[in-house]
């Protein structure tokens, strides 16, 4: 192959026009996150536009059904991005499917600065010391479980679920997001789908698959009540 006709058949295959020798379908949608730039939006946009995202997150972002997550203080790069995915995967089981459909990347950005922007829920802070591994769920937050190969999910998410420790200072510890205070039930509904290799789009997603692979139900259980509540029992 001459030159030129190389560098036409790349830009051929970067175009997604033809498929190039080997392609799989998931590695032509695969999203690699790892040298993200920050998320920037116009967050007052986001709220004015943020009526039909309350009937289900509130107006506050912090929500009151358990299934549907709260956005509050959550990270902008964490749910720019899970738009994104939402929007390729176009899952039938998940309401956001129709809701992202027709918006663009400016009302993705200008959404997840407004949602950022916003104060956290408030929740109890979680039990400390010896009296933290009172329950399963906080032993294997902290400690993980090496026999059973489970990570300490404290390593990433923070000692207090409250996202990685150097999120402020590296963007891409803000793909990583804040879980205090989040539902058990929303909690159990995505570990279970990372253990069973649900999301495969993006590397932040792979990351959790690995994460949560090892966990039993038993575990989830205890690792959801734990996040919700941060109670030791
Ligand atoms: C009908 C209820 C409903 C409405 C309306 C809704 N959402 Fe959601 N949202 C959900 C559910 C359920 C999930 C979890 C979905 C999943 O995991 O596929 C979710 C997940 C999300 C997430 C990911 C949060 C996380 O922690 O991973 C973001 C960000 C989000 N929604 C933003 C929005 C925005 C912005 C709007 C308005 C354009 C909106 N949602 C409207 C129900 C809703
Ligand atoms: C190696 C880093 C890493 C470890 C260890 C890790 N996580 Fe995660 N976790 C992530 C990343 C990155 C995401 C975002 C994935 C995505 O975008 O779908 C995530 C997402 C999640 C979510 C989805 C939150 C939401 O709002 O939808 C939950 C729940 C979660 N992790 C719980 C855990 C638990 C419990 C453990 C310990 C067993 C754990 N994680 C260990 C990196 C990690």
């Amino acid at each position: 192959m001459n030159n030129s006709l190389l560098a036409c058949t790349f830009t051929l295959a970067g175009l997604g026009l033809i498929a190039w020798p080997g392609a799989r379908a998931d590695v032509e949608t695969f999203m690699d996150l790892r040298n993200i730039a920050a998320v920037q939006g116009d967050a007052a946009a986001g709220k004015a536009n943020s009526a039909t995202c309350a009937a289900c997150h509130m107006q506050d972002g912090i929500s009151v059904v358990p299934l549907f997550p709260n956005l509050a203080g959550q990270h902008a790069e964490y749910m720019y991005w899970r738009m994104r995915e939402i929007q390729q995967e176009a899952r039938a089981d998940s309401p956001m499917t129709a809701l992202l459909a027709n918006l663009d990347d400016t009302q993705l950005r200008n959404f997840s600065a407004w949602y950022a922007s916003l104060p956290p829920a408030q929740h109890a802070e979680p039990a400390r010391g010896a009296a933290s591994h009172a329950s399963e769920g906080a032993r294997i937050w902290s400690e993980g479980d090496a026999t059973r190969g489970i990570p300490p999910c404290q390593g990433c998410h923070g000692r207090k679920a409250e996202g990685h420790p150097l999120a402020a200072e590296v963007i891409r510890w803000r793909l990583v997001p804040i879980l205090r205070g989040q539902a058990a039930a929303y909690v159990t509904q995505r570990l279970n789908a990372y253990r069973d290799g649900a999301h495969t789009v993006t590397s932040s997603a792979r990351m959790m698959n690995g994460a949560a692979a090892n966990l039993d139900d038993a575990s989830i259980e205890a690792l959801a009540k734990w996040i919700e509540t941060g109670e030791s029992k």
